[in-house]
């Protein structure tokens, strides 16, 4: 233990766990506990709990829970020794540290890497062919510094030789992963003739490098990373994560897949961009980007390659989005890289790419659909197998659920396009065969744009009918989309409880030979009717309750008796 235990517990006594949570999200006094909306999973109505008294959090709806400690290393991302440091700083407390403990060695091993970037950018500026390298890969000056680059000699040992003045120096190097041992004991450095792109942490210290060679020899890895060691752990790095990560605002982040695409796009101005490190990219990282923004864009190749790492960001993504967050997909021409698109279109066209970058919902159906043969049922079967076992992955709620409506859309529409043709209704001959409520629905399908001329649509919407959900629905949709074609107006309800009523009203013979209804003439006495019945509903309501109206209700009664007998608005 490098942190004296007795020292965490003084922590952990010391921090009040509810000022600790309500500094991130906000709780709310419930009782002896407080709560809010659980910021691990999406919920609606509150079940992380956090107890005062016991000094515990424990989420009713997905089980989380756990001390200060563990609230700072799931919600902030931060390592254990971070969390610690953290609530230290909190408290004012000066960090304490076993006698012989390597935490110091910790502080050295960060010294060491900031020689190191030191030493590779001094390098770059004394190799012309380092210099003319990223010069014919257009990448500025200012960027090349903006983003520490360097470069490592062609040399077997000159780091370890430079930096490595001291025993303990040159063990730490060692221990960085700067400076590799054979097996008979030899030490050298690990980059040599390459460029090198110092890998900061989110807190801006330098853990690792990546280096690019510029060997054409095609035996040598083009790029290699820092192995993982004490201050590089991949899954939770993302390359170029602290300078996006200082943008204010930002909305959104591109995740493309090399350090060079992340500079292009930097240069060019879109500096709200970051790379996995040569990795596939992991549920950690996606965790980290969301912590920050609510949508990402992941910025792939058109080819094979570039399809097969998408997917798997797909199914990466999937347990984290909830209503609020987006997965987008920007595919590139095959032949192109991030890097490669932006120096030969410019960054407006590439911009534009992006915004029209796709959504998941469509990269995950459009590539399923493609799997199967959705015109016979054994396809449409397949599908929701394929769809289900994606689905499922999803936590549950409002997004989960549209997914879900989007495959039944998908797997039934054939079968229920035919159904709507050949399924007879009963054919009325005359509107009035029909109830008031579907008179209205009857004549707003058949001319939706009638809905403008209902003058006080919000009165019809309290009587008592058991379709007026569905005419109130209609007219708020009809209203704000007076275009709305018939076809479109019943996808609305598809799968809902008034599909079958949709399905009946759309159906009328009626509707399509104009002759026979005078379709405005008869919406408006509807309507006209319609607004009767609520007046005397509201009428039999008040005079019901007389002895407890409110001054509004006994007003409203008032006007009621005085309009009764008069025309109403929509007589002529
Ligand atoms: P690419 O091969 O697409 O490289 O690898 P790139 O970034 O376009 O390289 P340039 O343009 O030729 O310089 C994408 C990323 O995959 C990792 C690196 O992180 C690289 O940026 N990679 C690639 C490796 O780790 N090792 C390799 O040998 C190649
Ligand atoms: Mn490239």
């Amino acid at each position: 233990m490098r942190i004296p235990r007795n020292f965490i517990d003084r922590l952990i006594n010391r921090i009040d766990l509810v000022d600790l949570i309500n500094s991130y999200i906000s709780l709310r006094k419930t009782g002896i506990n407080y709560t809010a909306c659980c910021p691990f999973h999406n919920e609606k109505t509150p079940s992380f709990t956090v107890s005062a008294e016991k000094q515990f959090y424990y989420c009713f709806g997905c089980g989380v829970h756990g001390t200060a400690i563990t609230f700072l290393i799931e919600y902030q991302h931060l390592t254990f020794v971070e969390a610690v440091h953290e609530l230290a700083s909190r408290l004012g407390i000066e960090m304490e540290y076993e006698q012989g403990s390597s935490v110091k060695s910790y502080d050295e091993l960060y010294q060491l890497m900031i020689e190191a970037s030191k030493f590779f950018k001094q390098q770059l500026r004394n190799s012309t062919k380092a210099i003319n390298y990223l010069k014919t890969r257009g990448v500025s000056g200012e960027i090349a510094r903006d983003f520490g680059l360097g470069y490592a000699p062609a040399e077997w040992d000159i780091l370890l030789k430079t930096l490595g003045t001291t025993p303990e120096k040159r063990t730490n190097l060692l221990k960085t992963g700067l400076v590799k041992q054979n097996d008979s004991g030899r030490r050298y450095d690990r980059f040599r003739d390459r460029v090198m792109f110092p890998i900061l942490d989110k807190r801006g210290r330098i853990i690792a490098f990546g280096g690019r060679t510029l060997n054409q020899n095609k035996e040598i890895p083009k790029y290699i990373n820092s192995p993982e060691t004490e201050l590089f752990k991949k899954r939770h790095e993302l390359y170029g994560w602290y300078l996006a990560n200082k943008l204010h605002p930002l909305k959104n982040i591109i995740v493309v897949e090399g350090y060079m695409d992340v500079i292009a796009l930097s240069q060019a101005g879109i500096k709200n961009v970051i790379a996995a490190l040569g990795t596939t990219i992991t549920e950690d990282h996606i965790k980290i980007l969301f912590s920050r923004v609510s949508e990402i864009i992941f910025s792939f190749d058109g080819d094979k390659a570039g399809q097969k790492a998408a997917w798997r960001a797909l199914e990466t993504s999937l347990p984290l989005i909830h209503a609020g967050r987006q997965v987008n997909f920007l595919f590139l021409p095959s032949e192109h890289d991030p890097d490669s698109l932006i120096r030969k279109e410019g960054m407006q066209a590439f911009s534009t790419r992006l915004t029209r970058a796709i959504p998941l919902s469509n990269f995950l159906f459009d590539t399923l659909i493609q799997q199967v043969n959705l015109n016979i049922p054994e396809g449409q079967a397949a599908l929701i197998k394929k769809a289900k076992a994606l689905l499922t992955r999803l936590p549950k709620g409002p997004y989960q659920e549209q997914m879900w409506q989007k495959l039944k859309q998908i797997t039934y529409q054939a079968p229920q396009k035919r159904r709507r043709n050949f399924k007879h209704f009963k054919q009325i001959t005359s509107l009035r065969e029909l109830s008031l409520v579907h008179q209205a629905i009857v004549c707003l399908l058949h001319k939706p744009a009638l809905s403008q001329s209902i003058e006080n649509p919000k009165q019809l919407y309290g009587l008592k009918d058991k379709d007026i959900k569905l005419l109130h629905g209609l007219i708020e949709l009809t209203l704000n989309n007076p275009q709305l074609t018939l076809d479109a107006i019943c996808e609305h309800w598809r799968d809902t409880e008034y599909a079958e009523t949709i399905n009946k009203l759309s159906a009328q013979k009626a509707l399509f030979t104009e002759a026979q209804i005078n379709i405005e003439k008869d919406f408006l006495g509807a309507i006209n009717r319609l607004y009767k019945d609520y007046m005397a509903q509201r009428m039999k309501y008040l005079t019901h309750n007389i002895t407890s109206l409110t001054a509004e209700e006994k007003q409203e009664l008032k006007s009621l008796y005085k309009s009764r007998g008069q025309n109403s608005q929509y007589e002529n």
